[in-house]
């Protein structure tokens, strides 16, 4: 399985911290942000991996990445999104590199504690279709929130004003090659971006769409709140590894 990870879009809701360079290289705890998305392709088995970038300083993620060495990576792939036309349009950029395989996807901005190994096993046996990530969240208003009935997802709604339930759609997913079919049929949501609900909501309605709740900890990192707790996560997971 190949991996993608979405690093683009001009983070204004971090304005002024990356008026002047990209969201996904400001710090967490002691690294770029970018390194965890990495690091959790990398220790899920997922060596072939694409970085999506744009906007503000994308030259800079060469500087800061060059080929993976430190990741223990051969090489590194990447490509630029213009403009911010959403998750699903950034996606829509690693079509050819997918070659038709199976993809793990993560944004740039999540930290997951996790190692997502037997997920990514999980989802080599599906036959087809998505797989995407669920945790328990104070304030699911800000995310992609599942609507259950009978212990499945009969929708994703995103950003709903009235959460049907207090899960949050994680920054993880699994896609077959169909994914770019749907992408195409896509029209742009209010706040004018194609949207990775709906993506997974096409698969939902074509029965397709499994899932799994996360086990430890996860956050994204894209307001000064949730950038502010993914530092103290971060934190917290270096001083758990190291008192092991
Ligand atoms: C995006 C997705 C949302 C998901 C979230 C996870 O939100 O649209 O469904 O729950 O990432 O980080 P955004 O960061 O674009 O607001």
């Amino acid at each position: 399985m190949k991996g993608v990870i979405l690093a683009g879009g001009m983070g204004s809701r971090l304005h002024p911290l990356t008026k002047v360079t990209n969201k996904h290289l400001l710090p967490v705890y002691d690294k770029p942000m970018i390194y965890y998305p990495i690091e959790t392709l990398v220790r899920g088995g997922i060596r072939d991996i694409l970085i999506v970038t744009g906007g503000n300083s994308a030259g800079d993620f060469l500087k800061l990445l060059g080929n993976g060495k430190h990741f223990g990576l051969k090489h590194i792939h990447y490509t630029y999104q213009e403009g911010e036309g959403g998750i699903a349009e950034a996606l829509s950029l690693a079509e050819d590199f997918s070659e038709g395989e199976k993809i793990v996807v993560v944004l740039g901005d999540n930290i997951l504690e996790e190692n997502i190994t037997p997920y990514v096993e999980r989802f080599e046996k599906q036959s087809s279709g998505a797989r995407i990530f669920l945790k328990k969240v104070p304030d699911p208003k800000r995310f992609g929130v599942p609507v259950f009935q009978n212990k499945k997802i009969i929708r994703v709604v995103e950003k709903p004003r009235k959460p049907a339930c207090s899960y949050a759609v994680a920054g993880l997913y699994m896609y077959d090659a169909k994914i770019f079919d749907i992408i195409k049929t896509l029209k742009p949501s209010e706040r004018g971006e194609l949207e990775i609900s709906d993506v997974n909501n096409i698969y939902i309605r074509q029965s397709k769409l499994e899932y799994d709740i996360l086990k430890g900890y996860w956050t994204d990192a894209g307001t000064f709140e949730s950038l502010m707790l993914a530092n103290v996560l971060a934190f917290k997971g270096q001083t758990k590894k190291k008192k092991k």
